[in-house]
């Protein structure tokens, strides 16, 4: 059986860079790590989930991110919020962004202030699971899909 073609989230193997301190080094070790991954020959795509940007701030030209920034409520939105604001409003399903090429074998999901009205939601849509509603199923699982389409779109690994 071919675990990838029944796997939802596709063959990329992925890595959260995560904990509640600030200030303790994620955005340092995830720029590094990915680094490193991309030059041992592996297409990394990295996702800035973190509403402060600090990952696309590093990593991306200040007058880009505040285009990226300007756009990102409209329809033609290319950061993390815009993908996920359909989910949010619930006018429908998360939509797919083109990921940013940084460099060879690394691209980026940019961050955005505005994804803290995602996380604001998050509560009740774990809630909206438990009473078997499609909001919640879809709302939990939103950034995982965004992330899915951006790695068929990058061919991560
Ligand atoms: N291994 C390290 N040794 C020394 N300084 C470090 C190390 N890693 C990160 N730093 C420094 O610590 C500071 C915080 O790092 P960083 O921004 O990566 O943390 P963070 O956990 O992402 O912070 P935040 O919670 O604000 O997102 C930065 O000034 C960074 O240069
Ligand atoms: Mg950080």
């Amino acid at each position: 059986m071919n675990q990838e073609l029944n796997n939802p989230r596709g063959p990329a193997k992925r890595l959260a860079v995560y904990n509640h301190k600030g200030g303790v080094g994620k955005t340092t070790l995830t720029v590094n790590l990915a680094s490193a991954i991309a030059a041992l020959g592996h297409n990394v795509l990295l996702v800035d989930s973190d509403p402060q940007c600090n990952l696309t701030s590093y990593l991306i030209e200040d007058s880009v991110v505040n285009d990226l920034l300007d756009q990102s409520d409209s329809d033609e939105g290319q950061t993390i919020w815009s993908a996920l604001k359909p989910v949010v409003e619930a006018t429908g399903l998360p939509r797919s962004i083109p990921p940013i090429a940084v460099s060879q074998n690394l691209s980026l999901i940019p961050g955005d202030v505005r994804l803290a009205e995602f996380e604001a939601e998050l509560t009740s849509f774990w809630g909206d699971c438990f009473q078997r509603k499609l909001r919640g199923f879809r709302g939990t699982s939103a950034l995982s899909s965004v992330v899915s389409a951006a790695v068929e779109q990058t061919g991560a690994t």
